[in-house]
C-alpha cells in the first residue's frame, strides 16, 4: 500500500507546561490541521496493522466533530493513498428507536459522510441498529461485544465528547465496567441534538452504546473537540478528578490516549487559560493584559487599584518585577482596555464596508449596533446574507405537505420560507438605518437547501463569494467568528470568506469577526469594544424582532432556551457591566470584535 502523502509541512500545535493535565492532549492553532493529524494516525495505524494481521479495527465516532476526518480520509483513499478493505469498523453508538432510512440515523450519517465514498465492504461495518425490538436489545448488545472481541479488539477509536462528558453516549452515571448496552439520554444532550430534531421533543429518550469498558479497551483512543462550547468540559475531563459524573474522565486510566483539541476547545484548560501560574512566559502586552484582568477580576478590584500585594499573592511575582511596582503595569493595562472601547467617532468612516451573514439573522443578532453607527459614518455598506434565502419563485398553491419533524421541505415550501426570512431581514436591517439596497442574498451551495447537516465547502462558494469581493472592493469586513453554532454553517462561512480573500487580487481589507448568537467574545479577546447607549441597544433588540419567524420559539435553540434577543441583551449588558468593573468608563451596552490577524 503506497504511503499517505504528505500533503502540507507539520501542522502547528501549541507546546507548553501541562502540569495539570492527565490526559495528553495536542492544541492546534488551526483548525483544519487538526483533522489532517487525526487522518494522519489513522492511516498510519490502518497500514501498521493492516501489514502486520492483515486486517485492522476502527471504533468511529458520529456528531459534527469528525466531519473534517472523515473528509481527510475520503481525500487521502481518492488519492490512492489509504485502503479499506481489510479496515473492520464498529461504532460507538445509535438513538434508539432509529430507523437506519431516517436522516437522524448513525447508519444513514456513517455512510453519507463516509463509508459510501472509500473502498469498505459493507460486511465489515458494525453500527448498533436501533430497530431491534426491545425485548431482544440486552441480546444484541452482548452480541456487539463478542463481535468487537471476534474482530480481535478494536485498533484505534474515535472518540468526540458531549457538554455533559458523555464519550459514546455513555452519560453521567455511567461506571467504568459499563459495556454495550441501552441508555437514556442526558437532558442536555437531548437539549444539544435539539437542532437536527427540530425540536427536543423529537429527540428519541434512549440509545445504544458502546459502555465505559468496551471504550477502554481499544489500543488507542483519540478524543477530538472543537468550539468554545466545548472548552468547559474538556478542562473537566483532561484535569479533573476521575468520576462517574464525566465518563471522560475514565480516559485517564487508559495508557494511550491523545485529545486533538482546537484552541478555542482547550481556552480553559490551565496552560492555555492562565498559563502564569504553570510557568514562565513570554509576557506579550496581550498576556499581560489578560494576566492582570484575571487578577482584578480574582482580587474584585478596578485594574488601576491592584496592589503590589495581589500580585504576588497570586502566582504574579514575575510579572511585578519585571516593572518594579504594580502602578505601571495596572496603567499600561487599562490604557490597553480604554483604546479598545470605539463609539462613532473612532470607527471606520467613508470606507466599503462588507458584512458575511451566515444566516438572515446573525447581523442584527451579532452587531446590531455598529451596523447603525457605521451607516450614520456614512460609509458604502452592503449586508450579505449567504444562506440559501433567494426570491420565493413560485406561488404557493401546492399547500403545505405533511412533513416530519426533520425531514426536508418540499422545494415550494423552501421558497416561501426564504422568502419570508429575506423580508424580515430587509426588515430588521431597515430598523437599525441600513436601506434595503445594502443587503444582498447570496445562494451558496453549501447550504444544500432545507437540509440540517450542510454540504463541505466547494471551489463553486469559494468562487461565488469570490466575485462579490470583486464586486464590492471592500475595506472592511465582517465575518462570524462564533465556531459553536449547532451545524458549523458559520465555521464553512469564515473558512468561504478566508479562502476567497486569499485569492483576492485587491487590496486587502481588515477583517472583523463578531460574535453573538452562541457566546460573545470576552474583554479580553476583543479587539475593538463598541459601547451602545440605552436606545441603541432598544434599537437592536426591535430589528432581532423583525425575524419574526424565529421568535417564540427559535428553531435552533441549542441548550440556551432563551431567545435570541434576550441572549444579545444579556451579554451587551455584561460585556460593559464588566468593563466598568474593571474600573473602565460605566457605558450602558458593548459589542465585541476581534480584528483577524493574517
Ligand atoms: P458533536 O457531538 O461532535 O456533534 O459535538 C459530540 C458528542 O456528543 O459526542
Amino acid at each position: 500500500m503506497a504511503k499517505a502523502t504528505a500533503r502540507r509541512s507539520p501542522p502547528t500545535t501549541i507546546e507548553s507546561s501541562r502540569d495539570r493535565e492527565r490526559l495528553k492532549t495536542v492544541v492546534f492553532p488551526e483548525h483544519s490541521d487538526l483533522a489532517a493529524r487525526v487522518a494522519e494516525r489513522i492511516v498510519e495505524v490502518i497500514q501498521r496493522e493492516t501489514q502486520a494481521k492483515g486486517k485492522v479495527v476502527l471504533g468511529l465516532a458520529t456528531g459534527s466533530t469528525p466531519l473534517g476526518v472523515y473528509e481527510e480520509l475520503i481525500r487521502l483513499h481518492q488519492a490512492g493513498d489509504v485502503d479499506f478493505s481489510h479496515v473492520i469498523t464498529f461504532n460507538l453508538d445509535e438513538y434508539y428507536p432509529m430507523s437506519p432510512d431516517s436522516p437522524h440515523s448513525y447508519h444513514r450519517y456513517m455512510w453519507e459522510n463516509f463509508f459510501a465514498h472509500v473502498n469498505i465492504a459493507k460486511h465489515n461495518v458494525h453500527i448498533p441498529e436501533g430497530v431491534t425490538p426491545r425485548e431482544r436489545v440486552t441480546d444484541a448488545c452482548a452480541a456487539y461485544e463478542a463481535a468487537i472481541r471476534a474482530a480481535g479488539g478494536i485498533d484505534f477509536q474515535l472518540l468526540g465528547i458531549g457538554k455533559t462528558g458523555h464519550v459514546g453516549f455513555n452519560e453521567p452515571g455511567s461506571d467504568a465496567a459499563s459495556r454495550t448496552r441501552i441508555v437514556t439520554l442526558d437532558t442536555l444532550t437531548r437539549k444539544d441534538a435539539a437542532a437536527d430534531f427540530f425540536g427536543v421533543e423529537n429527540v428519541p429518550r434512549e440509545a445504544i452504546t458502546m459502555g465505559v469498558a468496551t471504550i477502554l479497551d481499544a489500543k488507542e483512543i483519540a478524543l477530538l473537540a472543537t468550539g468554545e462550547h466545548k472548552a468547559g468540559i474538556v478542562a473537566r475531563a483532561v484535569e479533573g478528578d476521575i468520576s462517574t459524573d464525566v465518563a471522560a474522565t475514565f480516559l485517564q486510566r487508559h495508557p494511550s490516549v491523545t485529545c486533538y483539541l482546537d484552541l478555542p476547545a482547550a481556552a480553559e484548560l490551565t496552560r492555555i487559560k492562565t498559563p502564569w501560574i504553570l510557568e514562565g512566559i513570554d509576557w506579550t502586552p496581550a498576556m499581560v493584559e489578560r494576566a492582570v484582568v484575571w487578577l482584578a477580576e480574582r482580587s474584585t478590584k478596578a485594574v488601576l487599584k491592584l496592589s503590589a500585594r495581589e500580585y504576588a499573592e497570586n502566582q504574579l511575582s514575575p510579572l511585578l518585577a519585571r516593572a518594579g511596582s504594580a502602578g505601571p503595569i495596572n496603567g499600561q493595562v487599562f490604557n490597553r482596555l480604554r483604546e479598545k472601547i470605539r463609539g462613532r467617532a473612532k470607527l471606520p468612516a467613508h470606507e466599503r464596508v462588507l458584512v458575511f451573514s451566515p444566516h438572515p439573522d446573525d447581523d442584527v443578532i451579532s452587531m446590531g449596533g455598529i451596523l447603525r453607527k457605521l451607516w450614520e459614518n456614512e460609509n458604502q455598506m452592503v449586508v450579505l446574507d449567504t444562506s440559501a434565502v433567494q426570491r420565493a419563485r413560485a406561488t404557493v398553491n401546492a399547500g403545505m405537505e405533511q412533513k416530519a419533524p426533520g425531514e426536508i421541505d418540499i422545494p415550494v415550501v423552501q421558497n416561501l420560507k426564504k422568502f419570508i426570512r429575506e423580508s424580515e431581514a430587509i426588515a430588521a436591517l431597515a430598523a437599525v438605518g441600513i436601506p434595503a439596497s445594502s443587503a444582498r442574498f447570496l445562494d451558496l451551495p453549501f447550504y444544500q437547501t432545507g437540509e440540517v447537516r450542510k454540504r463541505p465547502l466547494s471551489e463553486e462558494d469559494i468562487a461565488i463569494v469570490l466575485r462579490l469581493i470583486d464586486e464590492t472592493r471592500p475595506d472592511l469586513v465582517f465575518v462570524a467568528g462564533d465556531l459553536s453554532d449547532p451545524h458549523g454553517t458559520h465555521r464553512t462561512c469564515k473558512a468561504a470568506v478566508e479562502a476567497a480573500l486569499a485569492r483576492y487580487q485587491g487590496g486587502k481589507p481588515e477583517v472583523w469577526l463578531y460574535r453573538g448568537a452562541w457566546q460573545e467574545w470576552s474583554l479580553t479577546e476583543a479587539d475593538v469594544l463598541v459601547p451602545l447607549s440605552q436606545d441603541e441597544l432598544h434599537a437592536k433588540i426591535l430589528a432581532i424582532f423583525r425575524h419574526q419567524s424565529q421568535k417564540d420559539t427559535a428553531p435552533f435553540p441549542g441548550y440556551d432556551e432563551r431567545e435570541f434577543w434576550q441572549r444579545v441583551e444579556a451579554r451587551n449588558l455584561e460585556t460593559a457591566a464588566r468593563a466598568d468593573r474593571l474600573g473602565l468608563p460605566e457605558y450602558y451596552a458593548m459589542e465585541a470584535y476581534v480584528i483577524q490577524r493574517v
